[in-house]
């Protein structure tokens, strides 16, 4: 996944998202810089700065959909965010700063998910082990008194006749028979409800290390719990993986792969411009938010509780409409930092035709899918789609064009019946251009419905 070559990456790209050739190039370039970076001696490495991106397009034209699936190619930290929800009211203390916090938890997250997945094996087989001592365990082996000939002997027998019954119980957990059983565990009481209540109220800067700090203030409790063993297991295997994993690794392996390779999506970034024109004098909160994520994508360095992270090299992909406002409007020092601009075109009958067919995750393919689990055959005629894309093209012109959006509304309205009636319903099912006419022609014919309806 690494090795892609832009040319590569943009065909991987071309299996998801139809047209929109010059973004998929600008993101792919992008991507291939920074496996070129890292291969630069340190010295000139620290001094290549990504090239971030501005995508401009109309909405539902791909855009989030370019970042998304790249990010996914690339195997790389990803987050995506409205540039909005900084202008937002009650925006104090939630800082910009968050997106990087938000996205070290994430990364840190999947790297330890990673983790854990490589040593389920060992801690499955530790969980059962302790399983076992709890079923049937072995007897402590005494002190010899004397030298009680007699007496040994018999606890060696002892002993083997415990381990028979319990390779027979082994086989019997291991099969699953005993799931339900309930047994009694000593688990250790971390979680605080307290934390949560912290965390939701938007106070990043302050969770920021103190549930850290109080759990280690905090005595860890011990409670014995009955439990059956189903969950026994789950919970015996997630203190066993804590063990077997070395925190201290999987923190600084996500930490320097949001640093080198991390993406942020900067959604809705026109929305925190405002145009030249405008009488007044310059929008105060936008251009605050502006000069708030200045230092963040020039390169800064933010505490999060992971451990400081530096977004010198992390990669923004920004994307807005740009109707009102212009990049060029945007303030100066962040116009430098977004020197990649590509344009995305509007999406005409054409294009719609292709999304509903050709991309790997095609909206017909999944409607096909879904109802062929049912056992029904739902067979889409080359008039209907035609159809279907000809309604999308007309509704999204008559009332409000957004894009491929357009595509789920009407879709869903094409197979309301059959999927109502299915089951009973089995066998092949035709849907023809009548049939799509037949489902959507009163609301089409009737703007107002249409605006509320599709
Ligand atoms: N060019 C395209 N090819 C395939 N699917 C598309 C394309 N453009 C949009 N879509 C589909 O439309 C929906 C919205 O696209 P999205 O990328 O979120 O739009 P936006 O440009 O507003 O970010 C997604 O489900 C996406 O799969
Ligand atoms: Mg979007």
């Amino acid at each position: 996944m690494q090795d892609l070559t832009p040319m590569e990456i943009v065909k991987e790209l071309d299996r998801y998202i139809i047209g929109q050739d010059k973004a998929k190039k600008a993101v792919a370039i992008a991507l291939r810089n920074r496996i070129r970076r890292q291969r630069l001696a340190e010295e000139l490495r620290e001094e290549v700065s990504p090239k971030n991106i501005i995508m401009i397009g109309p909405t539902g034209v791909g855009k989030t959909e370019i970042a998304r699936r790249l990010s996914n190619l690339a195997n790389v930290p990803f987050l995506k965010i409205e540039a909005t929800k900084f202008t937002e009211v009650g925006y104090v203390g939630r800082d910009v700063e968050s997106m990087v916090r938000d996205l070290a938890a994430m990364t840190v997250n999947l790297v330890k998910q990673d983790a854990m997945k490589k040593i389920e094996k060992e801690a499955m087989d530790m969980a059962e082990e302790k399983i076992m001592d709890i079923l049937l365990p072995l007897p402590k082996t005494k002190k010899k008194k004397k030298s009680d000939e007699e007496g040994e002997d018999n606890a060696a027998q002892e002993m083997e006749k415990i381990q028979n019954s319990r390779e027979k119980l082994r086989k019997k957990l291991k099969q699953g028979q005993l799931e339900n059983r309930m047994i009694e565990i000593d688990t250790k009481d971390a979680s605080m409800p307290m934390f949560e209540i912290f965390a939701g109220s938007g106070m990043e800067g302050l969770d920021m290390g103190l549930s850290d700090a109080l759990s280690t203030m905090l005595p860890q409790k011990v409670k014995k719990r009955k439990v059956s063993i189903v969950e026994a297991r789950r919970i015996l295997i997630n203190e066993e993986s804590q063990k077997l994993i070395d925190m201290e690794d999987i923190l600084k392996d996500a930490i320097s792969r949001i640093e080198n390779q991390g993406i942020i999506f900067l959604d809705e970034l026109d929305k925190v411009v405002s145009t030249g024109s405008r009488t007044g004098g310059p929008d105060v909160s936008r251009e605050g938010v502006q000069r708030d994520l200045l230092p963040i994508v020039e390169g800064t360095t933010v505490t999060t509780r992971y451990g400081p992270v530096r977004t010198n090299h992390i990669l923004f992909i920004a994307a807005g409409t740009f109707h009102d406002a212009k990049p060029a409007d945007m303030i100066s020092e962040l116009q430098g930092r977004f020197p990649v601009r590509v344009e995305l075109s509007s999406l005409v009958r054409e294009d719609f035709i292709q999304i509903l067919t050709e991309p790997r995750n095609a909206i017909i393919k999944q409607y096909v899918a879904l109802l062929g689990t049912e056992g029904v055959d739902l067979q889409f005629q080359e008039d209907a789609i035609y159809e279907i894309a000809s309604l999308a093209s007309i509704v999204n012109e008559n009332t409000e064009d957004i894009g491929a959006r357009r595509l789920h509304t009407i879709m869903e309205k094409v197979v309301e019946n059959i999927s109502f009636e299915t089951p009973p319903r089995t066998g092949t099912v035709i849907i023809d251009a009548e049939y799509v006419r037949s489902m959507l022609n009163e609301i089409i014919k009737d703007k107002d419905l249409s605006r509320y309806i599709l």
